[in-house]
């Protein structure tokens, strides 16, 4: 029941399969499982619904300016109070009525969220004496249903805070980031936790399921934090946990069957991970009455464009319409002579525009226009949580208005990155599309710094392929000797061309040729980001056979700069 999602035309509004099967069917959208995140605002927000479905327990996002009776409405198993940046006594901060932790539905409030419950319902929350920032430990009272098996027992903290009742401290790691605290827990709450400097670091009303955690049990340096949540989810809100992505790909296949009938579905594959899942989903519930148009800029990495035919295309693996645009030559005439970064951006955002109208034309009205969003990008647009981050990078974002079709299905909508890639493993597609690194939508055009010509994304590509190559080796070997992924294993990792030339000397000969430069950063979220210490003799190994092997290339670097400054991309 999860996953398609159908965009009305006339009406102009997104409905979330889940929110589909709210309007249609009052009955099911009621009895499904479900948690619901209430965002203040805090910046990991998608971490906290992630790691619920990480318990196997379907979990939505809503802006705390959601009204109390739609929260009831949907029937949820628990509700979660995320953290936010704001102090929760200040007239003007983000609350919520007092009424939502009478509904006997188990809450659990992390940092804000912990604040604004006890500040609500008695207790008192001021500016802390000592601001905690990190990885602090924290002793847990081992008998919570909360912290059941968390941490390692201890009596280093015996009798010290605890306050009236019996506890069983244990230790444990957890990652805190605040400026107040709550100094007094509200009546009928209990200290379930402390720090060496926060009296009050978890408080319990065990009789009402109500839980107040000021550090941040959703990021991984809270060392047994998923334990803390699947303790909550599992244990206290009595999940069952049925969120699962078998089940998921089930259900989406019946559900896209249902909706699309016998109608003609229009997708453009661009051999990402979200646009080939979707292909697959499509193809798996309605066969030839998809089509993907698969654009080859020739701005892709080498042999792409055929890796993704091979998967979609005639006799690979799906049963689909596959068309094949082979565009190089007429986005590299476009591209001549053009130098400006934006400018390059821009022909080849519109020019794919223009191919990929071509193309419906030939094809005709479709019925439905599928698009490969995903619950990032529903968050991020402000349709679903708090934060309001403005995604610069839309790739196909136009198109909707160029190709004749009744309604939008975006069968990933309601889906986490990894959740998707799951959802791929699920369909069968190969392991190397599926955990593909990110491509940026411009592709190759925007890793070639000053003009775009035929043979310089040749370079590019030629020297790019041998990077991954050698970094991919030496990183699965080191996984082999060691058992655990290398440290300086990138989350990113390629081969630009700057537009530099220097002299060089080959054989005996002098060169003039261009210098190729290698990129790799470590980052969590691609907003900031540090150079990856890639092992010295790997770069070199790398700058040898690019040297060699790629014509018209005679000096190699390495790229040491973080984001910020630097942006990962080279334009
Ligand atoms: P920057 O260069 O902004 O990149 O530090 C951050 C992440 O976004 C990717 N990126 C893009 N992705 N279309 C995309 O789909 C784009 O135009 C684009 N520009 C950058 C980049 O690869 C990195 O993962």
């Amino acid at each position: 029941m999860h996953g398609a999602v159908f965009y009305n035309k006339e009406k102009s509004d997104f409905l979330s399969s889940a929110a589909k099967v709210r309007e249609d069917n009052q009955e099911e959208w009621g009895n499904m499982e479900k948690v619901i995140v209430i965002d203040f605002g805090g910046q990991y927000n998608q971490l906290v619904a992630r790691r619920v479905r990480e318990c196997n327990v379907y979990c939505e996002i809503y802006s705390y300016r959601t009204d109390l009776a739609q929260i009831k409405e949907m029937n949820p198993k628990g509700i979660i109070l995320t953290g936010g940046p704001n102090s929760c006594y200040e007239a003007d901060s983000p609350a919520y009525a007092r009424e939502l932790f009478e509904l006997g539905i188990p809450v659990l409030g992390l940092c804000y969220g912990a604040q604004l419950m006890m500040h609500i319902l008695g207790g008192k929350v001021e500016k802390a004496p000592v601001r905690e920032y990190g990885k602090i430990e924290v002793f847990v009272d081992g008998t919570s249903p909360l912290f059941a098996e968390v941490g390692t027992k201890t009596d280093k903290a015996a009798g010290a805070i605890w306050d009236d009742h019996k506890t069983d401290d244990h230790a444990t790691i957890c990652w805190m980031s605040h400026n107040d605290y709550i100094s007094k827990p509200a009546p009928a709450f209990a200290v379930a936790a402390h720090t060496a400097d926060c009296p009050v670091a978890a408080a319990e009303c065990r009789e009402k399921n109500l839980y107040a955690i000021q550090f941040h049990p959703e990021v991984l340096h809270t060392q047994e934090g998923t334990k803390m949540l699947y303790n909550f989810v599992r244990g206290v809100c009595g999940c069952a946990g049925t969120w699962r992505m078998d089940s998921f790909v089930e259900n989406t296949v019946k559900e896209i069957r249902e909706k699309v009938g016998d109608g003609k579905v229009l997708l453009a594959l661009s051999g990402g991970v979200d646009s080939s899942v979707a292909a697959g989903l499509l193809s798996r519930a309605i066969g030839k009455q998809l089509t993907c148009v698969f654009v080859d800029h020739g701005l892709l990495r080498k042999d792409e464009g055929d890796e993704v035919e091979a998967v979609f295309g005639e006799g690979g693996q799906f049963d689909l319409n596959f068309i094949r645009v082979n565009a190089q030559e007429r986005y590299y005439g476009k591209l001549a002579g053009v130098t400006e970064p934006e400018q390059k951006r821009k022909i080849i955002g519109e020019e794919f525009i223009r191919v990929f109208e071509e193309e419906a034309k030939k094809i005709g009205a479709v019925d439905f226009l599928a698009q490969g969003t995903i619950y990032p990008d529903v968050v991020e647009s402000g349709l679903g949580g708090e934060s309001a981050v403005i995604k610069s990078h839309h790739n196909v974002g136009g198109l909707p208005e160029y190709v004749d079709f009744k309604e939008i299905v975006e069968p990933l909508r309601d889906l986490f990155k990894d959740e998707v890639r799951k959802a791929g493993l699920a369909l069968g597609i190969p392991e190397k599309l599926v955990f593909r690194q990110p491509f940026p939508g411009p592709g190759l055009g925007i890793r070639i710094i000053g003009e775009v010509t035929a043979d310089k994304v040749r370079i590019v590509q030629d020297a790019d392929a041998i990077y991954r190559e050698e970094v991919d080796k030496a990183a699965a070997s080191y996984a082999k000797e060691h058992g655990v992924p290398a440290p300086w294993k990138p989350d990113q990792y390629f081969a630009a061309l700057t537009n530099m030339r220097s002299v060089g000397v080959m054989g005996d000969e002098r060169t003039y040729d261009y210098a190729v430069a290698l990129r790799a950063v470590k980052t969590v979220d691609f907003m900031t980001a540090e150079s990856a210490e890639i092992p010295f003799e790997i770069l070199q190994k790398v700058m040898s056979r690019v040297i060699n092997e790629v014509r018209g290339v005679n000096r190699v670097f390495y790229d040491l700069t973080s984001k910020p400054p630097g942006t990962i991309e080279f334009e």
